[in-house]
């Protein structure tokens, strides 16, 4: 057996998102799936659409106190959030403070069981009002975005250390919603794809700034964030790091010149672009990572041992974590791996892919890399987006049908690694 250990104060848990796990929500999402276009579309490809409206999700809305006693139970020091946008202002400018209150008594929750938060702002969905001024397409966008992380910043300054801006937004979202067209609001332009992910690199910045001033007891809180231009990095604040997460596919380039040659183009606007566009707004990086992203003609042959998830259809390569690790070292931030995870219903798979991975993380620290921490995708099996709930990525099972909480063998596997900080293989 062979054992690898990891640095001191190497951070261990798992990720979960509000319109995933909470149910309830009524953001652009919940009314896109209960649209009659999606409706028909799903009947049309022979599917129920029931399976493919979030609904209650996993109720963690109401039973996120005995999600966290799992995660206590499990080891994990750190999970990751996210706050949901419709819910703290369900009306522009209006903010819930009885939701304000529900995440603060959260936060709380996680911290006296030793767990701490990591909260991302943005996380796919947005208040309905927003996408009906255009959503990122709104050259507003940027600014509402701000005055929103500024509220929530202004408010959990005490309770809250580690922020996420944006989670996906240019490697999956803009691709999603505004090139491809399978997520709301499923456009079909480049020059939008373009425009919304500029805007929320702009948005990143006002919020880094603002989540910043927020939280340091020597700048004013008088600033607008309207009177504003791009800024310059906002000093950073005493025990408050902002980061931006992105999800990297390990790119696989055929051999030939031009094959490399296109692949470090894709390479750049797949994996990169967003952190590229704010760099020095970056406190730390998020780094989602799952699969292997063939696109290449001639690349078949370049991996010896592809895996392959199959409730997902995702071609996985653990070593592919390393890949993307040593090339983000490059750009000199520490990085926290905030997802990383199998849909894997037989949980045969599961423990088998996380600890390959973490071997693969494991290694890249050993050369350098400073990664702070591993969060697993995900807490508890959840509402999959458009896949709907099928695919199951918990480390917790969820019935549906009671809401009832089942811990899988890979958690207790997991469990192992994390209250040992260590990786026996
Ligand atoms: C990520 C996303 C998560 C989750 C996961 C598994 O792209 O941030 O919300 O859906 O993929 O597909």
């Amino acid at each position: 057996m062979s054992s690898h250990k990891f640095p001191d104060n190497f951070k261990w848990g798992s990720a979960t998102s509000s319109h995933q796990v909470e149910g309830d929500n009524r953001n652009d999402w919940s009314e896109w799936e209960k649209s009659p276009s999606r409706i028909s579309q799903l009947k049309k490809e022979g599917k129920d659409p029931a399976d493919f409206i979030s609904g209650a999700a996993c109720d963690s809305y109401n039973r996120w106190g005995e999600d966290f006693d799992l995660a206590k139970e499990l080891g994990h020091n750190i999970h990751r959030f996210s706050i949901e946008w419709s819910r703290i202002e369900p009306r522009q400018g209006e903010y819930n403070l009885q939701e304000l209150e529900h995440y603060k008594t959260l936060i709380d929750g996680l911290r006296e069981r030793g767990i701490e938060p990591m909260v991302t702002l943005w996380h796919f969905t947005n208040p309905i009002w927003f996408a009906e001024q255009g959503g990122w397409l709104n050259p507003e966008s940027p600014r509402i975005f701000a005055k929103f992380a500024r509220f929530l910043a202004e408010n959990l300054k005490e309770k809250v250390g580690l922020w996420i801006t944006f989670n996906e937004g240019a490697s999956v979202y803009v691709t999603a919603s505004y090139l491809r067209g399978e997520w709301p609001p499923q456009h079909r332009s480049i020059f939008e794809f373009h425009r919304a992910r500029k805007n929320m690199a702009k948005a990143h910045l006002l919020a880094y700034n603002e989540i910043h001033h927020a939280c340091s007891p020597k700048i004013s809180s008088e600033r607008s964030v309207s009177q504003r231009r791009v800024p310059d990095p906002a000093p950073m604040s005493h025990n408050v790091w902002v980061g931006l997460t992105e999800n990297n596919a390990h790119i696989v380039f055929g051999k030939y010149f031009w094959q490399r040659w296109i692949g470090k183009i894709y390479d750049y606007h797949r994996n990169l672009w967003f952190w590229s566009a704010v760099l020095p707004h970056c406190d730390f990086l998020g780094l989602n990572y799952y699969n292997i992203d063939r696109r290449l003609p001639g690349a078949k042959e370049a991996w010896p041992n592809p895996g392959w998830m199959p409730e997902m259809s995702w071609e996985t390569d653990p070593k592919g974590i390393y890949h993307r690790l040593v090339a983000l070292k490059k750009l000199g931030k520490p990085i926290y791996i905030t997802e990383n995870g199998i849909a894997d219903k037989t949980d045969n798979l599961r423990e088998k892919y996380i600890k390959d991975h973490l071997y693969w993380i494991w290694k890249a620290i050993q050369e350098g890399t400073d990664v702070k921490g591993y969060m697993y995708w995900s807490l508890l099996d959840n509402f999959e987006w458009a896949r709907g709930f099928a695919p199951r990525f918990g480390l917790i099972e969820i019935d549906y049908a009671t809401y009832a909480r089942k811990v899988r063998p890979s958690a207790l596997e997991y469990a192992k690694i994390c209250k040992s900080n260590t990786l026996n293989l």
